[in-house]
């Protein structure tokens, strides 16, 4: 069972999708902890009704960066974290944290990256006038939602869409993708190369999912 640790800001939709998929017996991997640089994420609530341990990490209780990552880097390595799940964790991890967890710590962004990288891809998504967004899951390294991708879903943007409408038809795929790729690396199927991600023995090739997904 692949031991998870995972961080939030907030709502915690996706961190409640890997619950939902763990405890269909989808996901093979047990979350050992969650842990919040926001006190009052509604994730933490989720917590508790699902019984996992959470730990709330305040950025501004360290002087630096480097000290805020390294707490958490001592609770994750406590718990023997083997994969770090970012789902809507709302900062930037710098080398400190990320050599800590080589190619062991991924993102869900709501757009097709490289595109609408950053804060509001979906109300730059509706802006922009594109057709086409989405969601990606990728490696999280040192760019800003620019890591490897491991699995994307692309999503209709409609005519009449509101950054709110695309929001909820975009993060019905989060849902999916995120736990999809977590039972991946649970499965030992994730090689990355470079920037290159390939999840053996998936199949390629079909849209609006690609790779297409086995068990969401
Ligand atoms: C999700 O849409 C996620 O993709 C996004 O924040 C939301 C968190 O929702 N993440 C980013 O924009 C990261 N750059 P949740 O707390 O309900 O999972």
């Amino acid at each position: 069972m692949l031991r998870l640790g995972v961080l939030v800001s907030g709502r915690g939709s996706n961190l409640q999708a890997i619950i939902d998929g763990i405890e269909a017996r989808k996901v093979d991997a047990r979350i050992r902890v969650v842990i919040s640089d926001n006190p009052k994420a509604y994730a933490l609530d989720r917590c508790k009704r699902h019984r996992i341990p959470a730990r709330v990490v305040s950025r501004e209780d360290f002087p630096s960066r480097e000290e805020f990552e390294r707490r958490i880097v001592s609770i994750l390595k406590e718990e023997e974290v083997e994969l770090v799940v970012l789902a809507g964790f709302m900062r930037i991890l710098g080398r400190t944290f990320l050599s800590e967890f080589p190619n062991r710590v991924i993102n869900i962004h709501p757009a097709l990256i490289p595109a609408f990288q950053g804060l509001h891809a979906q109300r730059r998504a509706v802006e922009f006038g594109a057709k086409i967004t989405g969601c990606s899951v990728h490696i999280v390294d040192e760019s800003v939602d620019g890591g490897p991708v491991i699995v994307q879903a692309a999503v209709p943007v409609l005519p009449e869409d509101t950054e709110g409408t695309l929001s909820d038809r975009i993060l019905k795929f989060e849902h999916r993708i995120l736990p999809q790729a977590v039972q991946w690396f649970a499965e030992g199927r994730v090689r990355v190369e470079g920037r290159r991600v390939i999840v053996e023995g998936a199949r390629y090739g079909t849209l609006p999912v690609n790779p297409e997904l086995e068990k969401f």
